[in-house]
């Protein structure tokens, strides 16, 4: 009986062991919420390139001021283009049934992309988009294959080609991208774009839980307490029991 159990577990395993070897390999983001001027700079990353089709909707705009030490008159300066009061939430310009009749699948809110999909694979979406001309926007993407999102940052980057490989396998062969190369060059080098899309992560990380950083800074404080808690507990057990023993 336990046998079979094991048998049938290993079963399921295997194709999802396979289906993970398969899948694309994620780079590092390196992100660090807990540095103001990566953030400021990702939220004028996200207003200027994202928020044409994305919204923000969990996040209110003067929140981000708030928590990034952004003045009021500046946030309506350099990020609130699209209008609005500074206690909105981050609408896109674009309206939803617009988004979805030009890329045929509406652009998801990133309010949460960052804790559903993970600081590394946002990071590397962005960073791997690939000319392929059979496809509607001419890119496509070796994280998400297929995706309707264009290049949006190709200025920047500029237009990788893929390196391509064959691979026989069971008398079939295919074509496999191996990886890419720097195709026509953007206005950023590789390492500028790679700093570029990180700040931008680092602010969809921020967005997606705004008190993480007050979070992790005050749980150091309250381990503290409790040690020194735990040190006057001792002091007091001890005082108690001393003439018991
Ligand atoms: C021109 C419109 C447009 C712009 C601008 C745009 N996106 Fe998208 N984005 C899309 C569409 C459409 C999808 C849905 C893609 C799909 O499901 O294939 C998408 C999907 C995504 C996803 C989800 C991928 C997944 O795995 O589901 C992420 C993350 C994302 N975009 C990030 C960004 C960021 C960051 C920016 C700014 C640098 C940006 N997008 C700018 C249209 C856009």
């Amino acid at each position: 009986m336990l046998i079979k159990k094991i048998v049938f577990a290993a079963a399921m395993l295997a194709p999802a062991m396979a289906l993970g070897e398969a899948a694309a390999h994620l780079d590092h983001a390196g992100t660090d919420i807990h540095n103001d001027a990566s953030l400021q700079r990702g939220a004028r990353n996200f207003v200027n390139y994202c928020l044409g089709c994305h919204s923000a909707q969990y996040v209110r705009w003067n929140r981000v001021a708030a928590d990034l030490g952004i003045g009021e008159a500046e946030l309506e300066r350099n990020l609130m283009f699209t209008g609005g009061k500074s206690y909105d939430t981050i609408k896109s310009a674009m309206p939803r049934a617009q988004a979805t009749e030009w890329f045929g699948v509406a652009p998801p809110d990133l309010s949460l992309i960052a804790r559903s999909r993970g600081t590394d694979y946002i990071y590397t979406f962005l960073r791997t988009f690939y000319a392929d001309p059979s496809r509607p926007a001419g890119v496509n993407n070796l994280v998400l294959p297929n995706t309707a999102m264009p290049h949006v940052l190709a200025d920047l980057q500029g237009v990788q080609t893929p390196r391509v490989e064959l691979v026989t396998r069971e008398g079939a062969t295919e074509e496999h991208i191996v990886g890419l190369t720097g195709g026509s060059p953007g206005t950023l080098s590789g390492e500028e774009y790679d700093e570029f899309v990180r700040d931008t992560v680092n602010f969809l990380d921020y967005i997606g839980e705004p008190v993480k950083a007050k979070r992790q800074s005050m749980g150091v404080w309250v381990v503290l307490f409790l040690l020194v808690f735990w040190l006057f507990t001792y002091l007091l057990k001890k005082e108690y029991w001393k003439d018991i023993h």
